[in-house]
Formats: C-alpha cells, structure tokens, sequence
C-alpha cells in the first residue's frame, strides 16, 4: 500500500472543506504555527463564507459561545489562565477520592451475570458528574443537565439547538445563584471573576460549555475503547492492570494512541498562505491536524496498529500540542486510570458479549464506540 499524501483536501459531512495532515510531524507542526488561527471571529467569518459557497445554512448564531478553544494570544491566555489553577496535577490529585467514589456507586449498581452496555451504565455517567462536580451543579439538577450535555453534541441543529438555549439559561441562573451565594465550586470562581471584568458574561458561559463538551463525550470514548481494547486483545493485561500501576498507565496512553477519541484537532484558519507537506495552502483556509492518523504513523511507531500496553513514551498527540494542548488531560487519565482498575479489580472475568470492534459513533471528530455491550461476572 502507497504512503497517504502528507496533507490532504477534506470535505466535512456539513459541506465545509479545508486540508488534513495524515502524519505525525506535519500534525505537531499545525497544532504550534502561530500562521493558523483559531479566533473566533476569524474561524466563524470563513466557517460562514464556506457554508455559504457549499449552499448550507449558514446561521450559527447560538453555535458558538466565546471561549479559550477559539481565542489566541492574549485572549487565549486569560481565558485558559483563569480556569487552568483547578487543572494541576496537585488539584487533580486532591479529586482522586471523590472520582473514586463516584465510580464505586457506578460500579455497584450494575446488573451482573448479564449484558450491560457499559458506555450507558458508566463509562458516560462518570465523567459528566465529576465536571459538574467540579463546576458545582447541584445534584437534583444533574439529570437535566446530562440530557442537555448529550443533546449538545447531536449534528442535527433541531436537537442541538433547543439544548444549547436550555442549558446557557440554566447555566444563566445558576451564576447569579452562585452570586448570591458563593461556594468553593469552580463556578463561583468564575461568576467572581466575571464580576471583576476578567471575563464577559458569555465568556463564562462560554467556558463552562467548553468544559462540558470538551471533557464529556473524549472521557466516555477513552474508557470505552480501553475495555474493548483489553478485553478484545489482551484479556490478562485487563486481569493485571488493577494491580499493576505501570501496566495501567501503558493501557490508557495506548488506548489514546490506538483509539484517539479526538480524530482530528479543532479548526485553524490560514492567515498566510502555509507550506506543509510540499502543498502551499492558500489565506483564509481550514487545516485539521489529523490526531488518529498522526497516532498511528509508521514513521514514528512501530507496529502502529498492535496494542501494545507495555509500548512506552509514545508521545501520543491525543491531547492536542502546543498552547492549546488539552487542560484536562491529567483529569481524563486520572478517571480512566481509576475507572479501569476498578472495573478489572471487580470484574476480572469480564468478556465482551460480541468479541469485536464495535461500531463507531458517526461523528467526523469524536472517535467513540456507541455502545460495549458486556457480561460482567465477579471473580
Ligand atoms: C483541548 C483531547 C478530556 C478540557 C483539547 C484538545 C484535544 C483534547 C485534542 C486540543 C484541541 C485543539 O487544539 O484543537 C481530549 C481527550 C480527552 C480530553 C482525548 C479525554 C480522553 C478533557 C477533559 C477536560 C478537557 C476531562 C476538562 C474537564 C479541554 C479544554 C481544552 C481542551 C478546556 C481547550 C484548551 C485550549 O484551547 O487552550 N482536548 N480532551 N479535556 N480540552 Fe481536552
């Protein structure tokens, strides 16, 4: 088989068409070119202009709150500033109990000798209530803000659209209920900071949906696939890893590589016209780093598609790179590495109902099964 060409013309499923990196070192390289954009007033206009030209809808107001994901330089900094404190590896660490916590009380509520799907029964509910843990969300308002949160990340504007009103009034009224009445929440430390004009009323918003979408669905998908990945090829590594830390962490970084849960990196306009992989693209276009493919280069892994859990710095680019490199990633390894050991110490004899890759949620960013249906039995 012939080598991909290093970058790509892509066409989205909504009409948009930009380029795509398919190896490592050009990904790395966009995910770090100042010459690429990601402001959202910039990205919005082209994204605009480009719809329009395809003869798509081009009405995305309600779509885009503002928020780090889409701000550079200064901007950027401030917004990433004021949040990145509660994402330390010490401030994660101090989550290790709760997390833990809340993955036992999953853990013991699912049916046993019988199949479950596990990305319904926990691998969804886990990450969703420790961000509304950490933002704050009182706990009679969580079944409500789940549904919204898995709403939000429908395609279909019908869906997404109510959602996206619900949850920004929702979140609306429970800032000014964090204003009257302050808690150690992250929440309450953005509403002060929003009442210091560090940042605008949709900017706060705007960073809690962020943190939602951005940390929801790529947990779920990361410790979905782990469990497919175990179960399906290394049954005594899923045995051994509640015991064996290093094992553990070798099968979440190779879960991530393997499986990326983002397939390709958030969009990045042209400012100049860029030269990467001998393709000069021209001002005002979109370019994706292609993260699954880049996770798999055969110039940089070897036996790229073997998962291998004992494979070490891999240097995955799961997380992105470079000043957008995800926030959360200490979280997100944190909870699969709880979830994981806590699913093997309990059920070591797991097995997958059908022994295959499952299907994937149809999605042109998020790499995700749909669903792992499994038979849990306790030792
Ligand atoms: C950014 C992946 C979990 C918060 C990113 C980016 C990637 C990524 C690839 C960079 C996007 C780009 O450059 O266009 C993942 C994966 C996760 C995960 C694979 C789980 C396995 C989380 C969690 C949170 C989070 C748990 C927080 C609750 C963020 C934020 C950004 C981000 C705030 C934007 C950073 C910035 O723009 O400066 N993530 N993420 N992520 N992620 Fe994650």
């Amino acid at each position: 088989m012939s080598a991909p060409q290093p970058v790509c013309p892509v066409t989205l499923p909504n009409g948009l068409d930009g380029w795509i990196t398919t190896g490592y070192d050009d990904a790395r390289a966009v995910l770090a070119d100042p010459r690429l954009c990601k402001d959202a007033a910039l990205v919005g206009r082209v994204l605009q202009a480009k719809l329009a030209a395809a003869g798509r809808p081009t009405d995305l107001s309600g779509m885009f709150y503002p928020h780090m994901m889409f701000a550079d330089g200064a901007d950027h900094a401030r917004l990433r500033g004021l949040v990145s404190k509660q994402f330390t590896a010490r401030r994660v660490e101090d989550l290790r109990p709760r997390i833990a916590h809340i993955t036992e009380t999953l853990l013991g509520e699912l049916p046993v000798d019988e199949p479950v799907d596990l990305i319904a029964a926990f691998a969804a509910p886990l990450p969703i209530t420790v961000i509304c843990d950490l933002l704050g969300v009182p706990e009679t308002d969580r079944t409500s803000f789940r549904a919204w949160a898995g709403a939000l990340m429908e395609d279909t504007a019908e869906v997404s659209g109510p959602a996206t009103a619900a949850m920004g009034q929702y979140l609306a009224d429970l800032i000014a209920a964090k204003r009257r009445d302050p808690d150690e929440d992250l929440l309450s430390a953005l509403t002060a900071a929003g009442d210091s004009d560090q940042l605008s009323a949709d900017e706060l918003i705007g960073t809690c949906f962020l943190l939602l979408t951005a940390g929801h669905e790529t947990t779920t998908a990361m410790i979905g696939s782990a469990v497919v990945l175990l179960l399906l090829h290394d049954p005594a590594a899923w045995r051994a890893i509640g015991a064996d830390p290093a094992l553990l962490a070798g099968a979440i970084d190779e879960t991530l590589r393997l499986e990326s849960p983002v397939r390709m990196a958030s969009h990045r306009v042209t400012t100049a016209p860029v030269t990467l992989g001998g393709v000069t693209i021209p001002r005002d276009e979109f370019v994706f780093a292609g993260l699954g493919a880049a996770n798999q280069d055969t110039t940089r892994f070897s036996d790229p598609e073997t998962f291998d859990p004992t494979r070490r710095g891999s240097q995955h680019l799961a997380f992105g790179h470079g000043p957008h490199h995800c926030l959360g990633a200490q979280l997100a390894e944190l909870e699969g590495r709880i979830a994981l050991a806590a699913l093997s110490n309990r059920f070591p004899d797991a097995r997958l109902v059908d022994p295959q890759r499952p299907p994937r949620q149809p999605s042109e960013f998020l790499n995700g099964p749909d669903r792992v249906m499994v038979t849990l039995s306790h030792a």
